[in-house]
């Protein structure tokens, strides 16, 4: 939080607006940025109305914009009907689009393969076909768990054609966070592969599926469909598991696209809070499938012979809206990647940039850092030993982008021609809110710059009033736009609680402290709740003390995030055992069986990077944990705050000393 509040007092260059990006953009300069806001904000229903009936085919048109008559479960579009597949596939054949690159796939061992808009939407007819002969149909839900591939947007597309609602789950996380998943949204349908590969590792999927589905509360899944990815032989349930090659064997390359209300979920996405159980964000068909394809021509500018890359997993929302619905709504040639920036080398992102001509560049923060460390021990791995001229734009995405790693990104990748877009969003949100436009917005080094048209973003304190430049608060999004989160699926009361409490006075809590500057411009400065972000991805810190506290021989837990280089924040526990605090060896010993044992419980995401054990830890009289300090002992800094209040002051010296 610190750097990204004195970044606010001290930087103060200014980049852009870039010309040669401005010439052709789609938001042509701000005058036209402001033209658009003003339009959204004389008449927000006239506003988007317009866009959802020029951008979208309905099969149904709408009458309704945004019902509000149950806030803040807000309802747009919702008389209208429509397919989410078909306004990405279907809409393109009998056009030019048709035998365009919708997918240029790059495997984990550098293989290629290309598949057009026509190809890919027979695949994705033919699978949908498939899973409709098992008897799937609307409503249904179906968890998804299969790596980087064009299988997996198949699937996702062949759900969205049926109406069959999926959810998503990332490949990193472990059986028991599927089985989790698998429960809360009552699955009776898991796809997934048979392993994974992942920066010359095979990783094994099909094998937390079954493990997964061993335990209690999955009886409603009738079938697992098995994507062959490596190989390698797995365990089979006959009458369960069907390889996907045969299920779509002889399947006709039509299959009539369903068509669901607006508001008919599309998907269900786990996401931390800030306590123990993730919350399934539940999205909806035309909302959010409107704004995905509108933040891709206004955000990342998208002309015909874009190549399009975004490098974030599909697990994640990021994968979601700017891999699997805004692309191909928008009709653009994408690179999607199986594996991981640093294999074979740290150059692997900047020689796929090279060799598919890359336009646009979408990447996250952490992967930026890491790649500047490993250009810094080796010039080979530098971007500057790449053509890298292809690009035009190049963006961030999932956590505040520190001025050096900005600056670097700026120099040494975009070569000053190319415009960052440092984009502010969440999964809750759908789509991007605060960006930076291509040909409208002047840059500066950190901040995530104003919102996008139709969106109304505050600073607010605690009781509510909106803040003045300059001020840290609360940020918010004053009113309702098309890609919001409907609800917690399952949990309507904890999306009240969660984003909609008194304070917020009717406004989206995002869960993010910021502040204004001067021009408008907003600073993020990180969570206000007990969620952690590493390496971009979101943790709860309840979500990993539950996860520590479930092993047999701790008794407590608390977890805080400590400012890290390279992945941001890191994850620091501090164990109280059922036995005598260990030393040397056993302490080692007994920390790796923690770190392994979250590794099986959340996932290797959720490892923490430090264990340390005590007697006890910091409380209150009253019993309530002290994180604030433990934060300040996760740093190895003196603590210089007050500790009368403490139930044992002298725990933190053990702490302290335990690293
Ligand atoms: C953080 C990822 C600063 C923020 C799309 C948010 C950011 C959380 C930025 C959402 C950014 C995301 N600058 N912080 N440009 N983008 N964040 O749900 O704290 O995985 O609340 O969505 O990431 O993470 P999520």
């Amino acid at each position: 939080m610190s750097s990204a509040i004195d970044s606010v007092l001290t930087e103060t260059r200014v980049f852009g607006p870039f010309d040669r990006v401005a010439a052709t953009a789609n938001i042509s300069g701000m005058d036209a940025y402001r033209a658009l806001c003003e339009e959204a904000e004389a008449d927000l229903d006239g506003f988007w109305g317009r866009l959802a009936r020029e951008h979208l085919v309905w099969d149904k048109p709408f009458t309704r914009v945004l019902n509000d008559s149950d806030a803040p479960f807000y309802r747009w579009f919702d008389d209208g009907e429509l397919n989410v597949s078909a306004n990405c596939l279907d809409r393109h054949l009998g056009t030019p689009t048709a035998n365009k690159t919708a997918i240029i796939f790059e495997a984990d061992d550098g293989q290629v393969t290309r598949i057009t808009y026509k190809e890919l939407y027979e695949r994705v007819c033919q699978f949908a076909n498939g899973i409709k002969s098992l008897g799937y149909k609307k409503g249904d839900r179906a968890i998804i768990y299969l790596p980087m591939s064009i299988e997996v947007v198949v699937a996702m597309q062949a759900c969205a054609r049926l109406g069959i609602t999926h959810s998503v789950v990332f490949g990193g996380f472990s059986s028991k966070s599927l089985h989790e998943r698998c429960v809360d949204v009552g699955a009776t349908l898991v796809i997934t592969a048979d392993e994974q590969k992942r920066g010359g590792r095979n990783i094994p999927l099909k094998s937390a599926v079954d493990e997964a589905l061993s335990q209690a509360g999955t009886e409603g899944v009738r079938h697992v469909i098995v994507y062959r990815r490596s190989g390698s032989s797995v365990e089979w349930k006959d009458g369960r598991d069907i390889w996907m090659h045969e299920l779509v064997e002889g399947q006709g390359t039509d299959c009539e696209p369903v068509p669901v209300n607006a508001e008919h979920p599309l998907f269900i996405l786990y996401t931390s809070g800030s306590t123990g159980k993730p919350k399934g964000v539940q999205h909806s068909s035309g909302g959010y499938l409107l704004s995905a394809l509108l933040t891709m021509l206004w955000t990342f500018d998208v002309k015909d012979d874009d190549i399009f890359w975004c490098t974030a997993d599909v697990g994640w929302v990021t994968g979601h809206t700017y891999i699997v619905y805004g692309p191909l709504a928008a009709g653009v040639t994408q690179i999607m990647f199986e594996g991981v920036p640093t294999y074979p080398t740290a150059a692997r992102f900047w020689e796929m940039i090279e060799r598919h001509q890359c336009t646009i560049f979408y990447t996250a923060p952490t992967a930026i850092r890491s790649l500047i460390k490993a250009a810094e021990s080796n010039d080979e791995y530098h971007p500057k030993k790449f053509d890298l001229t292809s690009l035009r734009i190049i963006g961030s995405v999932g956590e505040p982008i520190n001025p050096e790693a900005w600056m670097w990104y700026f120099t040494h990748v975009g070569r000053e021609r190319c415009p960052v877009l440092d984009t502010w969003w969440q999964t809750e949100t759908g789509v991007h809110i605060l960006t930076p436009l291509p040909g409208v917005t002047p840059l500066k080094p950190g901040s995530c710059t104003l919102p996008l048209p139709g969106i109304e973003a505050a600073i607010i304190d605690e009781n509510g009033q909106e803040l003045p430049p300059g001020t840290g608060g609360f940020l918010v999004i004053k009113k309702p736009w098309p890609a919001m989160i409907r609800t917690i699926w399952g949990d309507p009361e904890r999306f009240k609680k969660s984003y909609f409490p008194p304070e917020a006075k009717g406004y989206y809590l995002a869960g993010d402290g910021a502040q204004r500057d001067a021009d408008g411009y907003f600073w993020i400065m990180g969570r206000i709740d007990d969620v952690l972000n590493v390496s971009g991805h979101r943790l709860g810190t309840m979500e990993v003390e539950s996860a520590m506290v479930a092993h047999p021989l701790v008794a407590e837990a608390a977890v805080v995030g400590r400012q890290d280089a390279t992945t941001g924040e890191a994850v620091v526990a501090f164990v109280v055992l059922k036995r005598p605090v260990p030393t040397g060896e056993e302490a080692q010993q007994l920390a790796r069986e923690l770190r392994d044992w979250v590794g099986k419980e959340i996932g290797p995401i959720a490892k923490p990077r430090e264990i340390r054990f005590g007697e006890n830890l910091p409380k209150t009289r009253s019993g309530k944990i002290m994180r604030r300090l433990l934060r300040v002992v996760a740093l190895n800094e003196e603590i210089t705050q007050d500790v009368s209040t403490l139930e044992n002051p002298a725990i933190l010296d053990q702490l302290s000393q335990a690293y």
